[in-house]
């Protein structure tokens, strides 16, 4: 994955990043998206050239499963393991308190479950993530199964929610997740308490998971550029 691409450079080089904080003999959450592809590379790149021994990757989805099998990485389940050490994950929206919009490819469910369950959960964002206020640009994700569609865009109406079902590019029909759910994308004029948000709309009957992560993420690593030469900073 060489590229000239400057969002591509921040990602490859915040991907890296994180992938260079992974130890040997632990179990990594390997989330989803394509900055955390770039960091499943290089966690495979560290492996093959032995200077790591003894990762084994949780994926979060089937999209990060193949991945890690491209690039060689072991994969594991949450029933093999006692827990997960890091995990490393991209990130759709982060307001400055490390609260994240996730699930712009549709893999929030997964990604929570194993995010929530790492040690440290370290976010891997380019600078054109960052936002004062969650929502600002990006619509939240609420993975919904298909009996319940119906009601629950009501109800998410009903809460000020603007709701649109995702559809499938290059696919006829709405996005199915890898759970066999449908994926609401909700637009909120503005997200003021976002741990609340993320409560009420879980407990919609119908409702699997929504893209809201408050208070996860332990570390935020961004990629911006600098005189066209990608620089990482915590924040
Ligand atoms: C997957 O469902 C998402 O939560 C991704 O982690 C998020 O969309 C970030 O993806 P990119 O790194 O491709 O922007």
């Amino acid at each position: 994955m060489v590229t000239d691409d400057p969002v591509k450079l921040m990602k490859q080089a915040v991907g890296r990043a994180a992938a260079a904080r992974v130890e040997s003999n632990t179990v990594v959450g390997l989330g989803t998206g394509s900055t955390t592809a770039y960091a499943i590379q290089a966690l495979g790149n560290r492996l093959a050239k032995g200077e790591l021994q003894n990762v084994v990757g949780v994926p979060t989805s089937f999209g990060a499963e193949v991945l890690a099998k491209e690039y060689g990485i072991p994969l594991t389940t949450l029933d093999a393991v006692d827990g997960i050490a890091i995990a490393i994950d991209g990130a759709d929206e982060v307001d400055p308190q490390k609260n994240l919009i996730k699930g712009g490819g549709a893999a929030h469910t997964r990604e929570k479950v194993v995010d929530c369950l790492a040690d440290l959960f370290i976010v891997v964002v380019d600078g054109g993530k960052l936002v004062d206020k969650l929502g600002s640009k990006f619509l939240l994700p609420v993975e919904v199964i298909p009996m319940a569609l119906s009601p629950v865009m009501r109800a998410l109406a009903k809460l000020g929610g603007q709701p649109e079902l995702r559809m499938g590019v290059k696919k006829a029909g709405p996005v199915v997740t890898d759970q066999g759910n449908l994926v609401i994308d909700v637009k909120f004029e503005s997200i003021d308490n976002p741990g609340e948000l993320e409560k009420t709309i879980n407990n919609i009957p119908g409702v699997l998971e929504n893209g809201l992560f408050v208070g996860v993420a332990d570390i935020v690593l961004v990629g911006e550029l600098q005189n066209g030469q990608p620089l990482i900073r915590e924040l």
